[in-house]
């Protein structure tokens, strides 16, 4: 199952070769499905001629006419937003883009990065405009790198990593936004005439209030098989920015990068200014599609180990919150054991020592095992872990600190915080100044420090419980307006250090929930932590919106005590994505643990469908009072099929699931899986043999003897 298109794309023979268009002549970067092609005007400026389905006579394309500049800068002829705006050295506001010469770089087997190099007339500055098609996954990324030789810095004050263009009737465009515990809220909204902004300001947590993706449907808003539009996400883990701009004759841009919200950017001479990764797929045929495409780049290029197998374990923060002792938790060991887990995750409260962390108020940045509750250390819990076949891993916020704790009183140069004015507290804790090499250090080390003393540590979580306010920054000085950006650079920066020391070790991204969902981060992390809400029926709706743009093995999801759903039932949505527990083990019934280790077994055994299958969002529970979705493997011989009933209305009747991505020419065993010991599947097709075109135009009965609120079903689908 496991591709190697990642080694093919590291080990490629690299190819290049610089050319120069004529007038007129056209630049295309392609992928299967779509083509984005620009053209070099008589101004020598760079226009976008077209973005859409791929056609097969390329000279179709010039029926266009090539109006929109792909890159505009501010002070020139542009009426609307800039891509770029930059005052010179010498005061002068405008920046004029002509094109020089643009290559081609062969990256990977499908993988072909064509940049457009700019420059102006008048003052040396380059700029380069990177677009790398990904073939077979059909997904376009899109950065800039602006570079000058004036005598002194240049202030850039916009920085678009992608400017698109597009002209239809209409544009509805799908955000998603949320809060602590209610993430992932889908939106759908016609674009009107003016400017609509995405954004975010909060520093560290570019996924809390307003995620970092969005939809954009031309001329309709697009179902999941039907429609054209394009997703979109930026890999920056802070501040972004999405503009999108409907012009006087009804034309939209879409500029997309990080935020230049009191950003304003001093740009030393020589020095490259990168902007992060847009990442976008066209898709004629709905959002479906365009996530099955985001799921296999993403799988293939953009996650830590994205086709590996990922671990299945059992937290204690819901069982325990920091209320525990060594005993405490190795008493915990035998649960998960039982369970039948990989991993025991120890989460936060485990540090400290002057100011023990035994809550939220005291004791972050101090990183020391606390000798009351684990006398031993964290290396005897990974022993004794060991001992009952468990991997261990451990939480860490190592980017944090409470003001209670020896960290602040040894470095209070090390905080973001005004100095004229009283420190601003959200859970009771301030951010660290990564910017500051010394604070970089501090944070590796931290990293470090504890795999280092702890070898058999195999899982960090890593969290982040606060976004940026009240900030300055003592190591940028003069250069306040810096922080937002270099604060992200920063957290690369150590995420490259820990990811050359240790490049497969598996970490959760994590953030009081989903603050931090991008893949900017997902470079260095093998899944998320999507929401602290871990109720069966709002995980359906979070978890459904997450898959829009990530792939389930991404998507962690753990059967907890919250919700007032059945086991079962939170059971069947945690298998839905990356499954774990956070409960406590011996409050379960025998037949419950049965039931749980079954299921730990039966999401074993079907992981790989569920983790590199194609999803189809079969029924939405936006749309009423059930969701209904399904993944299906490559080589369609095997699929599972979630299926959840919500708050159905009194004898309400649902009509029967048609599935998709099947072959309609193959039979399938439909079997139910999941169920309680003892209990018997009422799915009246249980255990027959039907044809996948049965099965897509006909459907499966889900409902049958299953109308009771809050029910669930699992049902796996094998070839014969
Ligand atoms: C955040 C996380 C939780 C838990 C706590 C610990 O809120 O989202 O899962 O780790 O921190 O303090």
């Amino acid at each position: 199952m496991m591709k190697i298109k990642y080694l093919i794309f590291c080990f490629a023979s690299l190819s290049s070769y610089r050319l120069a268009a004529q007038t007129g002549q056209d630049i295309s970067i392609g992928t299967r499905h779509s083509s984005l092609v620009y053209t070099v005007s008589g101004n020598q400026h760079i226009y976008q001629r077209y973005l859409g389905k791929k056609l097969s006579d390329t000279a179709s394309y010039t029926v266009m006419k090539a109006v929109h500049n792909a890159y505009p800068g501010a002070g020139m002829g542009d009426l609307f937003s800039p891509a770029i705006r930059m005052i010179h050295a010498d005061g002068n506001p405008s920046l004029d883009l002509q094109y020089v010469n643009h290559e081609s770089v062969k990256k990977g087997e499908d993988v072909t990065e064509t940049i457009i190099h700019l420059k102006d007339p008048v003052y040396p500055v380059e700029v380069a405009l990177h677009y790398t098609a990904y073939y077979d996954e059909d997904v376009i990324t899109s950065h800039v790198e602006i570079i000058h030789k004036e005598k002194k810095p240049v202030l850039l004050t916009n920085y678009a990593s992608s400017f698109l263009h597009f002209d239809a009737d209409h544009y509805w465009l799908t955000q998603f936004h949320g809060d602590w515990a209610k993430e992932m809220n889908m939106e759908e909204t016609e674009l009107t005439s003016g400017i609509h902004i995405l954004d975010s300001k909060l520093g560290s947590r570019a996924d809390m209030y307003q995620s970092p993706l969005f939809f954009l449907s031309l001329d309709h808003p697009s179902g999941e098989n039907n429609g054209e539009l394009i997703a979109g996400t930026l890999a920056w883990t802070g501040n972004f920015q999405f503009l999108f701009e409907t012009d006087t004759h009804n034309s939209l841009r879409i500029s997309s990068g990080m935020n230049p919200y009191a950003s304003e950017y001093h740009l030393a001479p020589g020095q490259p200014f990168v902007t992060p990764e847009f990442i976008f797929t066209y898709s004629g045929e709905g959002k479906g599609l365009a996530s099955r495409n985001l799921h296999r780049w993403a799988r293939n290029y953009a996650v830590l180990d994205g086709n590996k197998p990922r671990l299945t374990l059992l937290n204690n923060w819901e069982a325990t919150g920091m209320n525990f002792d060594q005993g405490r938790l190795t008493s915990l060991f035998d649960g998960a054991a039982k369970l039948g887990v990989d991993l025991f995750l120890l989460d936060d409260g485990w540090f400290a020592n002057k100011y023990p962390r035994d809550d939220d108020k005291a004791g972050l940045g101090d990183w020391e095992e606390n000798k009351k509750k684990l006398p031993n250390g964290v290396g005897y819990l990974v022993s004794e872990s060991g001992k009952k076949g468990l991997q261990f891993g451990i939480w860490l916020e190592p980017e944090m600190v409470n003001p209670k704790s020896e960290l602040y009183e040894k470095h209070p140069d090390w905080i973001l915080k005004l100095t004229n004015r009283p420190e601003d507290y959200f859970r009771n804790q301030l951010v660290l100044d990564l910017t500051n090499p010394a604070v970089q250090d501090f944070v590796y080390n931290t990293v470090d420090g504890v795999l280092t003393r702890n070898p058999g540590l195999a899982y960090i979580k890593w969290d982040c419980n606060r976004m940026m306010t009240n900030t300055w920054s003592p190591w940028l000085k003069e250069d306040q307006s810096h922080i937002y950006i270099e604060y992200v650079r920063s957290f690369y920066k150590v995420l490259d250090r820990i990811r050359a020391k240790y490049p497969h070790l598996p970490m959760m991204l994590c953030s009081g929930g989903g603050g931090r969902t991008d893949y900017g981060g997902l470079r260095y992390f093998t899944e998320f932590w999507p929401s602290d809400n871990t109720d069966g029926l709002e995980r359906i709706f979070i978890q459904w919106g997450y898959s829009y743009f990530f792939p389930a093995n991404t998507i962690a999801a753990h059967v907890t005590g919250w919700g007032k759903q059945s086991l079962k039932f939170r059971t069947d949505v945690a298998m839905m994505d990356k499954l774990g527990y956070d409960i406590k083990v011996s409050d379960l019934t025998p037949e419950e643990l049965q039931f749980s280790h079954d299921a730990i077994q039966t999401y074993k055994r079907l992981s790989d469908v569920i983790w590199y299958g194609d999803l189809y969002r079969l029924i939405s529970p936006y749309e009423g009072n059930r969701a209904a979705l399904q993944y299906v493997n490559e080589s369609k011989t095997k699929a599972v099929l979630f299926h959840y009933l919500m708050n159905p209305r009194y004898k309400e009747a649902f009509g029967r699931v048609k599935l998709q991505g099947l072959d309609p020419l193959k039979k399938y065993r439909i079997k139910e899986v999941n169920l309680f010991p003892g209990a018997r599947s009422a799915n009246p097709d249980q255990d027959k043999v039907l044809s996948g075109e049965l099965l897509m135009n006909i459907g499966l009965n889900c409902t049958a003897g299953r109308q009771a609120p809050m029910s669930s079903s699992i049902i796996e689908l094998t070839a014969e």
